[in-house]
């Protein structure tokens, strides 16, 4: 019998705060046009002063179990990709297992910044298909907003809070076709966050926030996503054509734009949400599928490729028969 990981449920969270590109544009030099032109992002959601990434995880997990009607107790495995999260330790999956009740399961983090969901996916999928769990909880969940230098306008105007949750279940019939994870230490120095925490003598001054070159992340990204797009494809023996939707990682309009051409898609089948939510890290995939599927768009039986690049570099793809 062959295995697949099945979606039985999905949910999301995001804060309350919009934060527009005008209110930006008071505090940085920059202008609402400047950074529509340049990423698409109109405004993005700031969480509030007592909200962590796992108070939000809570909220997108539970919408996730509630739409699978899936009994809490059933979940054998959390897994919490985030690259804010509340405490070094515990991880931010066994605060959530807390925050959900559920005793008898694992919990752990992955860290792979905006690629994580997709990483906790790929996890996820061999745990499901080698038979050692049954249903796994998936949260990507983020608190851009504080590890973001607000006097720095390369960098404020892109990202956003928020969090995306699915649960995996078991299935004879579809599911998670393949899944596709890289990385490439070589490129830290273009795009990193410093841990105050553990800083050495060297490098004790360095500011706490996101330090990017952003265009040259811009291009490595482009070209990494038109290939692990191939790669995916060539698996699984499709065509451009075979692909119903593609759900990217929502870090700039541009990058979308070019992988939806390689894929010779038009953008009615591609998900976008950074327009409101900005760049939500390793929430921003499944906070998209969660809105495409909960609006309609995504339908059960299409097949859905999910795709991510972020610092590390790490990148990665899912494709899914939904
Ligand atoms: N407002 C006005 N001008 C600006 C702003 C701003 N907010 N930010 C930068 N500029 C200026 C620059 O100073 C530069 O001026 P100069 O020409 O006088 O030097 C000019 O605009 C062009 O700057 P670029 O950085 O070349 O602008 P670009 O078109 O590349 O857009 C952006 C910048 C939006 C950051 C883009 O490069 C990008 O999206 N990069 C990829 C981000 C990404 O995918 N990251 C990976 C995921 S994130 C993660 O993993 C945490």
């Amino acid at each position: 019998m062959t295995r697949y990981s099945r979606i039985i449920g999905t949910g999301g969270y995001l804060p309350e705060e919009i934060r527009t590109n005008e209110q930006i544009s008071q505090t940085v030099d920059t202008s609402d046009s400047w950074i529509f032109e340049r990423t698409g992002i109109k405004s993005r959601r700031i969480a509030g002063p007592n909200e962590t990434a796992s108070s939000m995880a809570e909220i997108a997990a539970r919408q996730a179990i509630e739409a699978a009607a899936c009994d809490p107790e059933d979940i054998d495995l959390i897994i919490v990709a985030t690259g804010t999260p509340d405490r070094v330790y515990p991880s931010t999956g066994c605060l959530l297992q807390q925050r959900l009740g559920i005793k008898n399961c694992v919990a752990f983090d992955v860290q792979a910044a905006c690629s994580g969901s997709i990483f906790a996916l790929s996890i996820a999928d061999q745990y499901i298909k080698s038979g050692a769990a049954k249903k796994i909880l998936i949260v990507g969940t983020e608190i851009c907003s504080r590890i973001v230098d607000w006097t720095d306008r390369s960098t404020c105007i892109l990202f956003g809070d928020g969090a995306g949750a699915v649960l995996l279940g078991v299935s004879e019939e579809t599911g998670i076709l393949s899944t596709h994870i890289h990385s490439d230490g070589e490129y830290e120095d273009m795009l990193y966050c410093p841990n105050p925490q553990v800083a050495t003598e060297a490098n004790k001054d360095e500011a706490s926030y996101i330090s990017m070159r952003g265009n040259e992340v811009f291009k490595v990204a482009v070209n990494t996503l038109g290939r692990i797009v191939d790669e995916t494809l060539e698996a699984n023996n499709l065509e451009k054509s075979d692909i119903d939707w593609l759900v990217p990682h929502q870090a700039n309009i541009r990058i979308i734009v070019a992988t939806a051409k390689k894929l010779k898609m038009s953008m009615d089948q591609v998900v976008v949400t950074l327009e409101t939510q900005g760049n939500t890290s390793s929430a921003s995939v499944l906070l998209a599928f969660n809105e495409a599927v909960r609006d309609c768009r995504i339908q059960r039986g299409q097949v859905v490729l999910l795709e991510a690049f972020g610092a590390g570099f790490t990148w990665g793809s899912a494709l899914i028969k939904y």
